[in-house]
């Protein structure tokens, strides 16, 4: 029989000190909060309001959405059934964020929606340094604009981001994909230059040629990107309209100040994209080196049912690799909090006292602490210090009977008695 468990591999705890779980240092919650608040901050900045999806979503959602024949719908899905239903644990949250906006009618208060979402995801993939089968994003769909600006704003709100952090020293990386009717063109080109090499490519980019060549442009095999070198070239083939909101894409980047890299070969992993696609990459995180990655996505509301097409645009990021990539700036995070003050108990009727006056100091607001194991003065002091209190409370008797209490100011040792009823100015005044 098991004895004890440990976490599922590729998953791990967030605890309040900062941990290292396969040699993956894990931030501890004060930092988390302090992150995810800085992201809240910037997107709201943007004018971006915050949605909340479920986790678990209809695994047809994410198989129309995110296309059949991604790795992410073919191999990496966490998907279950219980009764007739087939439950899915949300890979992304691009379509779970379109299907809650096409099913409370967003799109009928008029205007875009600009939202921005913070949460778990979950990809069957195999774990290593920046990549995990549970896994937090960060991100942002603007819905309901086709609007080249609205591509623009997102690629300056994921950059803001991450200048926020202090992490400038990143590649941003732009493409177009152009349209449903240039793409199937292209492909066709492509599937024609590569027939000849079939026996030079891996299993994978053999498969994926008869299936979705495109994909076969991410390759990182050094014989097949020497392969590409001549490949036909997915702009030479894309319709007019995209081009013309292309150059208009990197226009309005310039305005910002914002350099980018042109990559004819980047190709998402996602099938829901038309035109505008980026990746945010970085060359401090390892081998996992995209930090984030979006672009627009004008035919997902009628994949995913919707009568209409809803122009809309996006990016997403891992929370954990902008925590790599802090880690590589050694940029120091919020450590767990200390209490304001640790009250010391001499005896049943000072620790019987305690019990209450934490409660009279807490509701004035301070956050205080104290013994929780019945230990000798010396074992609380200890304590104490290992909670980094800066400042002690010591009553017995004699402090009970005088109604005054002795502080101690820990880091200079200094010792000054205080009459109980003043306590909570005292150390409010610290
Ligand atoms: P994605 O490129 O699949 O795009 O994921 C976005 C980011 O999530 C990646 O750049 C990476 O930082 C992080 N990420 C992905 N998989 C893992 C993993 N297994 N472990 C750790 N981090 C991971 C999307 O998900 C699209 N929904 C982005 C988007 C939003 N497009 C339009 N709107």
């Amino acid at each position: 029989m098991k004895t004890s468990f440990q976490n599922i591999k590729g998953t791990f705890d967030i605890l309040p000190e900062e941990t290292v779980s396969d040699g993956t240092t894990i931030a501890g919650t004060e930092a988390w909060l302090f992150v995810e608040s800085t992201i809240r901050e910037v997107m709201g900045r943007f004018n971006f309001q915050e949605i909340r999806t479920p986790i678990l979503e209809p695994t047809e959602l994410i198989a129309r959405g995110v296309g059949q024949l991604t790795d992410i719908v073919s191999k990496e899905m966490f998907a279950f059934e219980r009764g007739d239903t087939h439950y899915v644990l949300r890979p992304e949250v691009t379509a779970p964020v379109m299907r809650a906006y096409l099913q409370h009618h967003l799109g009928q208060k008029g205007g875009v929606q600009k939202l921005f979402y913070i949460g778990p995801c979950f990809r069957a993939e195999r774990p290593q340094k920046g990549r995990y089968r549970q896994f937090h994003q960060f991100g942002c769909e603007v819905i309901g604009s086709g609007d080249v600006r609205a591509d623009a704003e997102v690629i300056a709100l994921m950059t803001a981001i991450y200048r926020a952090f202090g992490i400038v020293d990143t590649k941003l990386r732009l493409n177009t994909l152009g349209d449903e009717q240039s793409r199937p063109r292209y492909r066709e080109a492509l599937r024609a230059y590569l027939a000849p090499y079939v026996n030079e490519l891996s299993p994978t980019s053999r498969q994926r040629l008869e299936a979705n060549p495109l994909r076969i442009l991410d390759t990182k095999d050094e014989k097949e990107r020497r392969l590409l070198e001549g490949a036909p070239i997915l702009i030479e083939y894309i319709d007019e309209a995209s081009r013309a909101q292309y150059e208009e894409l990197k226009a309005l980047l310039s305005d910002l100040d914002i350099r980018y890299e042109e990559d004819p070969f980047l190709v998402r992993g996602l099938d829901y994209y038309t035109r505008t696609a980026f990746e945010l990459e970085s060359a401090h995180v390892g081998a996992q080196s995209a930090l984030a990655g979006g672009g627009r996505y004008d035919l997902l509301a009628q994949e995913i049912g919707s009568k209409e097409p809803v122009p809309s645009v996006g990016f997403a990021a891992g929370m954990e690799r902008l925590f790599l990539a802090l880690a590589a700036e050694g940029t120091p995070l919020p450590q767990p909090k200390a209490p304001d003050v640790f009250l010391v108990a001499l005896g049943d009727e000072a620790v019987r006292w305690t019990f209450s006056e934490a409660q009279r100091l807490r509701e004035a607001g301070l956050r205080v602490a104290y013994d929780l194991k019945g230990r000798s003065m010396k074992a609380q002091m200890r304590e104490a210090n290992r909670q980094n209190a800066p400042v002690t409370v010591i009553v017995g008797k004699d402090e009970l009977a005088s109604e005054r209490a002795q502080v101690k100011i820990m880091a200079s040792g200094e010792q000054v008695e205080i009459a109980i009823q003043d306590l909570i100015a005292y150390l409010k005044g610290l």
